[in-house]
């Protein structure tokens, strides 16, 4: 039986990783330590969702690890030897990291080398798949000329009609401390590729969402705007006149992806991974798919500042994953997807 091994297992991304190799017939070993509830206090503790893993998989062993803990973490690596590692476990929050700047780069940058360097020295055959982002690019982005329409931003340049590619420059730009952070695990993973040739790669996630996020304000915002609208509470909505475009992805079609990666890996590969422009939408777009949903409007208030080195105008050129990969694709529209974030959290708030 194939071993995986998953950080973050009971996050958005590493419980639908866990849950799709399970059903393939893997045995699962989980690493998370509920460190989300300490980065953004209750609404973010992710206990239900390892218990829900431990009640679905079949023989699931959970290891309450914290993966700035190296010697752990080699100890780990070691007793394990997994045929593939899927490293999820991050500090997510581009708005979070200013506050906790040790926490965020010791956790993403430090804990994505303590696995890494333990990969190497346990099973350095094993592909090793790691959830990037697209903060990588900094602000970047919003230098490209943009088109204003009633309800959202676009793209004005041609070479961008697709969306970013993967060439995109990730220099000289705003990323804040998390965009840092990630930069650096982003090097390093591509750098155990190169350097040591070992099957890694990158995936520079858009929104990537889904039904099991517990999304809270500073991350995870379609599922925290769905949550919203279901309790009648004030969304805040950061500049750009709510026109900011999303990219958004269904957790689903990101372990789908990553599958795909593992049974073919490539050494140092790096992908854009997002809904792409046909899963893209606005704040206010987003508002009125919402609404058409739930029936009711959102209640919200615009702060006239945005974020600080946040997107204006995001989604992924998908080219280069479906080249790689013609047999995968996005299966889970984004309708089906806020269907489905409403159908959970009506659920989770009758529990
Ligand atoms: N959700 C998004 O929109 C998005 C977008 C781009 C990139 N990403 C990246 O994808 C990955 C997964 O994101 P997600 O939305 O599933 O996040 P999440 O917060 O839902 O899940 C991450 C899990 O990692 C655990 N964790 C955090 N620090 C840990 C530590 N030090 N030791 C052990 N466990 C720890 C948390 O408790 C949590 O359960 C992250 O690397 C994130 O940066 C996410």
């Amino acid at each position: 039986m194939k071993k995986l091994l998953v950080t973050g297992s009971s996050g958005l991304i590493g419980s639908e990783v866990c849950l799709y190799f399970a059903s393939q017939g893997w045995q699962i070993h989980g690493v998370d330590n509920n460190q989300r509830a300490v980065f953004f206090g209750p609404q973010g503790d992710t206990r239900w969702n390892q218990q829900r893993l431990a009640g679905l998989i079949h023989g699931y062993q959970h290891h309450e690890l914290d993966i700035r803990n190296r010697q752990g973490v080699l100890e780990i690596l070691k007793d394990v030897r997994p045929d593939a590692i899927v490293h999820t476990a991050a500090q997510p929050s581009h708005d979070r990291a200013a506050a906790i700047p040790f926490d965020d780069f010791d956790t993403n940058a430090v804990g994505t080398l303590n696995l890494l360097e333990a990969t190497r020295q346990a099973c350095p055959e094993s592909p090793f798949a790691h959830m990037s982002t697209n903060k990588v690019y900094g602000d970047r982005p919003n230098t490209i000329t943009l088109q204003e329409f009633h309800r959202r931003w676009d793209y004005a340049d041609s070479e961008f009609a697709g969306g970013i590619p993967e060439t995109f420059s990730i220099d000289q730009s705003k990323h804040s401390l998390f965009g840092a952070s990630k930069v650096a695990a982003d090097v390093m993973v591509q750098e155990y590729g190169r350097y040591f040739n070992m099957p890694t790669c990158c995936l520079r996630g858009g929104c990537l969402t889904g039904p099991n996020h517990s999304g809270v304000e500073l991350h995870g915002f379609l599922s925290y705007l769905v949550k919203c609208n279901l309790e009648g509470r004030e969304y805040k909505v950061f500049g750009y006149k709510g026109k900011q475009v999303r990219d958004n992805i269904h957790s689903e079609d990101v372990a789908r992806f990553i599958a795909a990666f593992i049974s073919t890996p490539r050494v140092a590969e790096v992908y854009n991974i997002g809904g792409g422009k046909n899963n893209s939408c606005s704040i206010l777009e987003a508002f009125d798919l919402t609404a058409s949903f739930t029936s009711r409007e959102q209640v919200y208030t615009y702060v006239d500042q945005n974020r600080i080195g946040d997107h204006i105008c995001y989604y992924s050129d998908l080219t280069k994953m479906r080249e790689h990969y013609p047999g995968w694709d996005i299966t889970i529209s984004l309708k089906d997807t806020i269907q489905q974030i409403v159908d959970a959290w009506k659920g989770r708030s009758s529990e």
